[in-house]
């Protein structure tokens, strides 16, 4: 039997980012559809479609606003490998939760708009992937329509994020009319062929560069010049540098016609890393064959309301994991059984039987179990927490209605769990008043839509002049609780935290006060 090292070898984790519209959801799709996973019409088209129609009160906010909600994880076999496809929600503005998703990730592909470049939200994600040290391979979509200068947008890439760019596909064809690529590794000529509205995979033919030439027409000499040039500045594939992040390999195509979908997907397999034996809180990496464990990337309640249960999202990081063992919940030692662990795709569910490193099982109702928390059999272990990002914005919210107070206060926690949005308290003011911070202000859309529909209490919001948190101790909390311009509430894992209202004001109280603790929280300025 293989062992979980073995099983291990096989596995692929990685996620996609891209900003809105650059064509995530629809690469993510053909992917599926490369992956074999759509031919069986059980896939995600049908998972998809499915959730769009539903109508439960996520989907009814998603149907709102043209977003994401959900996060999804994908299972799909793709030559001898499994390959793990965790979707980042598709908010205009970041949220917390993708970069949950992007820690149990072992690489990701940031998917770009040929016409656009990089744009903001690329870059605070791209951010994201540099802290984690994430291996990055870029995919240049939309190159069925006319696009920017290829040369242009390698520079832009380069410039904006500060990785090398090695591009590994070049396409040919002029712009609007996108004929193949250039696979830079042989020199060889893919060609693509239209299906009608991508529907099947697109047939692909290797061409001679001799007979290439003909074929493609004027492209071709344009294409043979910027191969020339690339190979002269030797910005070749180099596998050491892409697992270290220090180059990003990059593919040309359109995920609409599954241009060079094919070789994405390759790459994939090919160059991301498999899981590896991960460090545990004190640094010492756990090996793979160690008994079970894993951490917990993400909470979600009510994804289903036909459910109304609650969803930990736990990455395999050692061992086997089988339905129905006993594991361990590492923070409070109680036991939990797994009897009910799925496997989620899209809005649908099937139950999973065994699960190995770089794979997600989805926990139902484990309602004590956190975001960063670690579960193990056997051999205990702690996985270092998921650091949460330094807020930017933060409002009051408070219950419209005060006979619902109770409810405001359980799904108050129930946000908190799941990370929606930060929850501040004010000593003095308990429960009644409570600050929600964001990354980004999409996640009071969120809270306050769920705290209504989901909890029954509608709530309303009152911003707040707080722009920076920092974190302190209760020292530094007594002598910043008087000051001007200055508010100290605490989070509910028990962090003082202390809001300013600006910048300016923050430095200052830094320079007259330098015994005062200030630290910054994670990624500070990256997000929001
Ligand atoms: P997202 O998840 O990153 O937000 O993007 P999504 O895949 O939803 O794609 C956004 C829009 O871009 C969609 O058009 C999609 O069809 C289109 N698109 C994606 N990939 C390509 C591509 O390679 N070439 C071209 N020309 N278009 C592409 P839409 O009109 O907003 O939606 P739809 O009605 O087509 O679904």
């Amino acid at each position: 039997m293989p062992t979980p090292a073995d099983e291990a070898t096989r596995r692929r984790t990685f996620a996609i980012i891209s900003h809105p519209d650059a064509g995530k959801t629809t690469l993510t799709e053909k992917f599926l559809l490369y992956g074999g996973a759509l031919s069986s019409e059980a896939g995600a088209v049908k998972a998809r479609s499915g959730r769009r129609s539903a109508t439960s009160d996520w989907m009814a906010l998603e149907q709102q606003r043209g977003i994401s909600i959900t996060s999804t994880v994908l299972q799909f076999p793709y030559r001898d490998c499994v390959v793990n496809l965790l979707d980042t929600p598709g908010h205009r503005d970041f949220s917390e939760d993708t970069y949950r998703v992007l820690a149990a990730a072992d690489a990701a592909v940031m998917v770009l708009d040929a016409a656009k470049g990089i744009e903001p939200q690329t870059l605070k994600l791209f951010d994201v992937c540099r802290q984690r040290e994430l291996p990055l391979l870029t995919f240049v979509n939309k190159w069925d329509r006319p696009g920017r200068d290829p040369l242009e947008l390698l520079d832009e890439i380069e410039q904006q994020i500060g990785l090398v760019v090695t591009p590994v596909t070049w396409p040919v064809g002029i712009a609007g009319d996108f004929r193949g690529v250039i696979d830079r590794r042989d020199g060889l000529f893919t060609r693509f062929t239209r299906v009608a509205r991508g529907a099947t995979e697109a047939p692909e033919e290797i061409v001679e560069p001799a007979r290439a030439a003909a074929a493609v027409g004027v492209g071709w000499p344009a294409a043979v010049d910027e191969i020339t040039l690339l190979a002269q500045v030797g910005a070749d594939l180099d596998a050491e540098l892409f697992v270290g992040a220090q180059s990003t390999p990059a593919f040309f195509g359109s995920a609409l016609t599954n241009f060079g979908v094919r070789k994405l997907l390759d790459a994939v397999v090919d160059l991301v890393p498999p899981p590896s034996p991960r460090d545990d809180a004190e640094g010492t990496p756990r090996d793979l064959d160690a008994p079970f464990s894993g951490f917990v990337f993400k909470v979600q309640a009510n994804m289903d309301p036909s459910h109304r249960d609650r969803i930990a999202f736990l990455r395999v990081c050692s061992g086997r994991f089988e339905r129905g063992m006993v594991i361990t919940h590492g923070p409070t030692g109680k036991p939990f059984a797994t009897k009910y662990a799925h496997q989620v795709f899209g809005s649908e569910r099937e139950t999973l039987e065994e699960a190995y490193p770089g794979d997600v099982v989805g926990l139902v109702n484990a309602t004590e179990v956190r975001v960063g928390d670690t579960l193990w059999i056997d051999q205990p272990v702690e996985y270092p927490g998921i650091p949460s990002f330094a807020p930017e914005h933060f409002s009051v919210a408070r219950v419209r209605d005060t006979g619902k107070f109770k409810q405001f206060r359980k799904g108050i926690s129930q946000l908190d769990e799941e990370g929606v949005v930060q929850v501040l308290r004010d000593v003095d003011q308990g429960d009644s008043a409570p600050v929600l911070a964001a990354v980004g202000p999409m996640q009071f859309d969120v809270a306050v839509y769920r705290l209504e529909n989901e909890f029954g209490a509608p709530v309303e919001l009152s911003p707040t002049s707080y722009r920076i948190a920092r974190r302190t101790d209760r020292t530094s909390a007594d002598t910043l609780q008087g000051m001007r311009g200055v508010r100290i509430l605490s989070r509910s894992d028990g962090t003082l935290m202390a809001l300013f209202e600006s910048q300016y004001w923050l430095e200052r109280l830094e320079s007259d006060h330098p015994e005062l603790v200030l630290e910054r929280l994670v990624a500070e300025g990256s997000a929001g």
